[in-house]
């Protein structure tokens, strides 16, 4: 990769929104792509005058009660024994205080749970049991997370996995009359539609890792930060990706900003993502340079092997105290037309939430 290539992302790629230097703050939410409704109740209740922090997790909420929603609590990809582990963080900079669990099963809420450790305890982070006994000491109700959608997808993946002779242990079974998988699926899920099958097809394929992250500014010059995800699809049970983990998933500094990532967790714990964002910022970067710096750090753990790069994503997002902001992922993807497909990330500084195209290092080739 000469430096043209290396460039050529960041040149490409939407400018962050400066701001004026003389601008005060102002109320604004940015979220990775899926949190426009996020956004959107976020801003709502700093309108109203409520608190950051409040105000994102009230967000993010609406993707952790969503069963539609496969990266984030109910109805997130499961772990590989089917059960549906969550984590969370939150950070409130007034206070300068955070809160997190990890591998939390049977709450759809972890952001919450994460709240009530930072305000509730004198720790910062719970995990496994121990989170789930605090959730029900703190009055939450145990419910099953697996929706019948995850749970084909769950399946899916099973059925997809493979000695090297091709024998699976999911499947028909060596005496039983040989089935191509599609037919195995439509006898498993008589009820599911092609599009279903095939995402369900997709997901096995490649294990996806979504979340949500959410950042909030208001006037007043307040800011908090959430993370919150289900994690990557299939993990080992107990695995623990960034989200949770205060520095990579989710930073805020109340002199400085805030960032949050969703994507591989586990390249960006390899580079504390979101502090690294916000002490570049510090130092004066914007926050898109800010965001492609952290990318970069990520490519050189690499040595910019494109070949193992090409097999993840990794995004991060930036608000900066006087409400400027960038998104930024490692890669941009092509369209089967060969036109460039820059992530998205949701935007709300007044009335509908809008997408704002992530800068970037790399662009994926044409199919
Ligand atoms: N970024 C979410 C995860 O890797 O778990």
């Amino acid at each position: 990769m000469n430096r043209r290539q290396w460039m050529m992302g960041s040149l490409l790629a939407p400018a962050a929104r400066a701001v004026p230097a003389q601008a005060g703050p102002k109320n604004i939410v940015i979220a990775s792509s899926n949190g426009a409704r996020a956004c959107a109740r976020a801003r709502e209740m700093l309108e109203a005058g409520g608190d950051t922090l409040e105000a994102v997790i009230a967000g993010v909420n609406i993707n952790e009660e969503d069963p539609e929603d496969n990266s984030v609590g109910y109805g997130g990809l499961p772990n590989e024994e089917g059960v549906v582990e969550l984590d969370a963080s939150v950070m409130h900079g007034p206070t300068r205080r955070c809160g997190a669990v990890a591998a939390l099963r049977n709450i759809k809420t972890p952001s919450k749970v994460a709240r009530l450790v930072m305000e509730q305890t004198d720790h910062i982070m719970l995990v496994g049991e121990g989170a789930l006994r605090f959730a029900r000491a703190m009055g939450f109700q145990e419910e099953n997370l697996l929706t019948e959608k995850s749970r084909l997808a769950w399946l899916v993946w099973k059925r997809s996995l493979r000695d090297p002779r091709g024998h699976g242990n999911w499947g028909e079974g060596l005496s039983a009359p040989a089935k191509k998988p599609a037919a195995w699926l439509r006898e498993q899920f008589p009820k599911a539609d092609e599009a279903l099958l095939a995402w369900a097809w997709e997901v096995a394929l490649h294990p996806p890792s979504g979340t949500i992250n959410c950042l909030a500014l208001n006037a007043k010059g307040e800011m908090s930060g959430v993370t919150t995800t289900s994690g990557l699809a299939w993990k080992i049970p107990g695995r623990v990706g960034d989200s949770p983990i205060l520095g990579a998933g989710l930073w805020v500094d109340q002199d400085v900003g805030a960032a949050g990532s969703t994507g591989r967790g586990e390249e960006n714990i390899r580079v504390a993502g979101a502090h690294t964002i916000v002490e570049n910022m510090r130092q004066g970067m914007p926050p898109r340079e800010a965001c492609l710096d952290a990318l970069k750090r990520v490519a050189r753990n690499f040595s910019g092997d494109r070949s193992k790069l090409v097999q993840f994503d990794l995004s991060f997002y930036a608000l900066r105290k006087d409400g400027a902001y960038a998104g930024a992922s490692l890669w941009a993807g092509a369209t089967r037309q060969g036109k460039l497909a820059p992530r998205r990330f949701a935007v709300n500084d007044g009335g509908q939430s809008r997408l704002e195209g992530c800068a970037y290092l790399f662009e994926r080739k044409p199919e």
